[in-house]
């Protein structure tokens, strides 16, 4: 396998955790390169459960290394309790096994706090934020007064500049009625974990160089989905960053010219977490996906909205993400449907859209055009050993997802255990 992206083509949360794992196998390097611990990827084998937010799920692999890079922006307590964590599961996290970027921004204390400060004053128009202080971090990042893991190297300068956030902070804090922060339970937290970091911290882009020099293997693991991307997504419900496969780049260092593939991964369905628009999103599918004990978030735990597979939404994503190939998960949660739907259109003032508008006022008012396959109630696909294997109908549904979205279907998912994912 060559330098190869993955990232998510709908709002997060299609599987990339998993389909990261099964890949990690043909690479050598695997790097995250945006978001923060918003992100939940779940992975299962052997009858253990990890759930990655910071550390590339490529850590379960016990020879490959693995890159947080400048893109991403790391909570150091939570990125200290994920390492905890992994270790009691048996998952040593070295400072040979993962590189942190020196240029990854972080999330202190207070970037949680005005998260949830403005959603508070957002009142009926909530995000539906993760909580975990992305949107903060990024906004200090872009108005250029962040703080960066290199900073460490000068604690004079970091403890002054932190002091002068945290009274910053402390004025929206308690204009909003919340507890102010303590500024030396601040500064000592954080220079505890600094220095825990410390080994791990390093110029990862030049790392990254040296690795593609040598002719390793490059994995890039998205975080969030298409639909949530700063630029892409269904503005202003989205995350922070470019979710997008253009953020595998900028936020790693390593050169659009040095990727060779990019892979979009898709649930079978599609789910949601948080608010905003969502034009396929259907009560009695969310009401059976829960009742399977399937869609609840990683992260916060959260029910996730469910509906049907909007091929507008991801043909449009293959096109951003220059998508080679799609990864189709969670085939085997159609098992027992009888009859599937798959948007193919948007309804919009008696007009017909086969690309998602830009205003969410619009994707509102949009309603889904459908068609009607027939589903597999009697064959289950879970579980299924082999793409051959499939029931008849589940191989047409795959096929006209294909079609819709102009591009060809590389993997697909009839579980959660690595062992289920198919190749085509
Ligand atoms: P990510 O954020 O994109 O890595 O996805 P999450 O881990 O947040 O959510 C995907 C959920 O679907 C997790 O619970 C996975 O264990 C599960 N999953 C992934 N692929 C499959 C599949 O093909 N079938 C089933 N049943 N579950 C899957
Ligand atoms: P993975 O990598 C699903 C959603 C939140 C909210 C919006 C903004 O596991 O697919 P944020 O905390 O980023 O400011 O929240 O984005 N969100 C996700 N939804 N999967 C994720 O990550 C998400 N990360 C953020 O629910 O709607
Ligand atoms: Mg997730």
């Amino acid at each position: 396998m060559s330098n190869t992206i993955i990232v998510g083509a709908q709002w997060g949360d299609e599987g990339k955790g998993k389909i990261v794992d099964y890949l990690t196998e043909h690479a050598d390097v695997v790097v995250r390169a945006q978001g923060g611990n918003n992100a939940g990827h779940t992975v299962i084998h052997d009858g253990q459960t990890y759930i990655l937010h910071l550390v590339p799920s490529g850590i379960l692999w016990p020879d490959k290394r693995c890159v947080i890079g400048n893109g991403v922006v790391l909570d150091p307590v939570a990125l200290l309790g994920e390492i905890d964590k992994l270790a009691a599961q048996g998952i040593e996290v070295t400072p040979e096994k993962l590189a942190i970027s020196d240029r990854a921004h972080l999330t202190l204390p207070y970037h949680p706090k005005l998260d949830a400060n403005r959603e508070s004053v957002r009142g009926g128009k909530k995000i539906g934020t993760t909580g975990r202080g992305i949107g903060p971090t990024y906004a200090d990042k872009v108005e250029r007064s962040g703080f960066r893991l290199a900073d460490y190297q000068d604690p004079v300068a970091l403890a002054e500049k932190l002091a002068a956030k945290v009274v910053e902070a402390n004025l929206i804090l308690d204009a909003a009625g919340v507890e102010p922060l303590d500024l030396e339970a601040v500064g000592n937290a954080l220079n505890a974990a600094l220095e825990r970091l410390a080994p791990f911290t390093r110029d990862t882009a030049a790392l990254l160089h040296r690795e593609i020099k040598s002719g390793a293997r490059l994995l890039f693991e998205g975080a969030q989905g298409t639909y949530l991307d700063i630029d892409h997504g269904t503005y202003p419900f989205v995350t922070s960053s470019n979710t997008t496969a253009g953020g595998a780049c900028t936020g790693s260092g390593v050169s659009p010219r040095a990727i060779d593939h990019v892979t979009c991964v898709a649930k079978a369905y599609t789910t949601r977490v948080g608010a905003g628009p969502f034009i396929t999103e259907n009560q009695a599918f969310s009401d059976r996906m829960h009742g399977m004990g399937r869609e609840f978030g990683a992260t916060t735990g959260r029910k996730r909205r469910c509906g049907w597979f909007d091929a507008v939404l991801v043909a449009h994503a293959c096109r951003l993400n220059g998508a080679d190939g799609l990864a189709v998960t969670n085939l085997d949660g159609l098992d027992g449907i009888e009859t599937i739907k798959i948007c193919t259109g948007y309804r919009l003032r008696g007009e017909l859209h086969d690309v998602p508008p830009a205003r969410v006022e619009d994707w509102e008012a949009a309603e889904p055009v459908y068609e009607e396959l027939p589903g597999w109630p009697d064959t289950p696909t879970a579980g299924a050993p082999e793409i051959g294997s499939l029931p008849t109908a589940a191989r047409s549904y795959l096929d006209r997802l294909a079609e819709l979205c102009e591009t060809p279907i590389e993997l697909v998912g009839v579980g959660p255990d690595r062992s289920e994912t198919l190749v085509v």
